[in-house]
């Protein structure tokens, strides 16, 4: 089979603080292929961020530890590249859009010097001379910008919202990067602006066919946008499928639960919210890490799940289903 862009293997990510070590993910896996957009779901705090910022290296680098695993981006392992190798991956075959456009900004320089930035980062790009400066001209037209040189001559402050995420994405395509990890890249905007940028992005992703991996805790936009999906709960990938199958049909508690508690204008059923709330790292319970709020807990709970595949490209751990496929999780 085909290499997948991003393939994320068992991957366990911690955090050093006074001498101790606390884990935040453990043991996930998932891969973005080749021109598909796929879907990181998962209430905040369940360590999206960290595993984004993780593969990409990008976490603190005195504080942060790889426990165990790998990634893989087109089979070259991210994780023992160095400095230099890095950095030529980042921003160049792989970008991110981040939540805070104004944050990924810096307020005191012109859109323009920051739109140039990767060009003089990465000076083996294909563009020379003046050819960076009308390709950002041309990528700002693409986002959706009648008057690009004004937008050129602005500080991130004299720009909206929608139109900074809009400046990023166009940021992210600079260099034509295989993959965009985009970061709950909407969570910021108002809800009409939200669906501008995404169905945006979702246009320049099958223009250009590049990866996109879509972290939101939204499981709206998942079913809208992605191809397939994973779902993660306190560190851990629950379950994972095709996006509209395992919104259709969600065969874990805790993926049932995010979905009920979404309005739905269809049935008029009143959302109902999920007890309690995602526990910290260092305070996740044993075993399967959901049992303390799952509605169907019962005695292996408190065991850890093996996977099962309840259908062709569905895996979820949860002891609700028995057949192991393997001993990961
Ligand atoms: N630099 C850091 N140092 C220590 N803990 C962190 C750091 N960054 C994130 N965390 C913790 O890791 C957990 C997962 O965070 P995050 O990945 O941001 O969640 P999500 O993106 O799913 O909302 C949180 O409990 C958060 O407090
Ligand atoms: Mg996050």
């Amino acid at each position: 089979m085909l290499e997948p862009l991003l393939r994320i293997e068992n991957l366990s990510l911690g955090f050093r603080s006074e001498g101790k070590i606390t884990p935040v993910t453990d043991a996930v896996s998932f891969e973005v292929r080749e021109g598909e957009v796929f879907g990181l779901a998962g209430e905040s705090g369940c360590g999206k961020t960290v595993t984004c910022l993780g593969l990409l290296r990008l976490l603190p680098a005195a504080t942060s530890v790889v426990l165990s695993g790998h990634a893989w981006y087109r089979g070259r392992d991210l994780l023992s590249m160095n400095a230099e190798e890095m950095r030529a991956v980042r921003g160049r075959e792989i970008s991110m859009i981040f939540q805070e456009p104004s944050a990924a900004l810096n307020p005191l320089l012109p859109v323009k010097t920051q739109l140039l930035f990767p060009f003089q980062q990465h000076k083996n790009s294909d563009l020379k001379g003046r050819e960076p400066l009308q390709r950002i001209r041309d990528l700002l037209v693409c986002v959706g910008f009648r008057d690009p040189d004004r937008v050129l001559r602005s500080y991130p402050h004299e720009l909206s919202g929608g139109m900074l995420q809009r400046v990023m994405i166009a940021h992210a395509l600079l260099l034509e990067p295989k993959l965009i990890l985009a970061d709950e890249p909407t969570t910021a905007l108002d809800v009409t602006i939200q669906a501008q940028v995404l169905d945006l992005l979702a246009e320049l992703q099958r223009d250009t066919g590049v990866g996109v991996l879509l972290i939101t805790h939204n499981l709206n936009l998942i079913a809208q946008y992605a191809d397939r999906a994973a779902v993660m709960y306190a560190g851990r990938v629950v379950e994972s499928g095709p996006a509209l199958d395992l919104l259709r049909d969600p065969r874990h508690p805790y993926s049932r639960g995010l979905l009920d508690a979404l309005p739905n204008l269809d049935t008029a059923q009143v959302p109902k919210s999920i007890p309690g709330s995602v526990p910290p790292p260092g305070k996740y319970p044993t075993g399967c890490r959901f049992h303390d709020r799952c509605p169907r807990v019962f005695e292996p709970c408190t065991t850890d799940p093996v996977w099962s595949e309840p259908a062709p490209e569905r895996r979820v751990a949860c002891h609700l289903y028995s057949q192991t496929v393997d001993g990961s999780r």
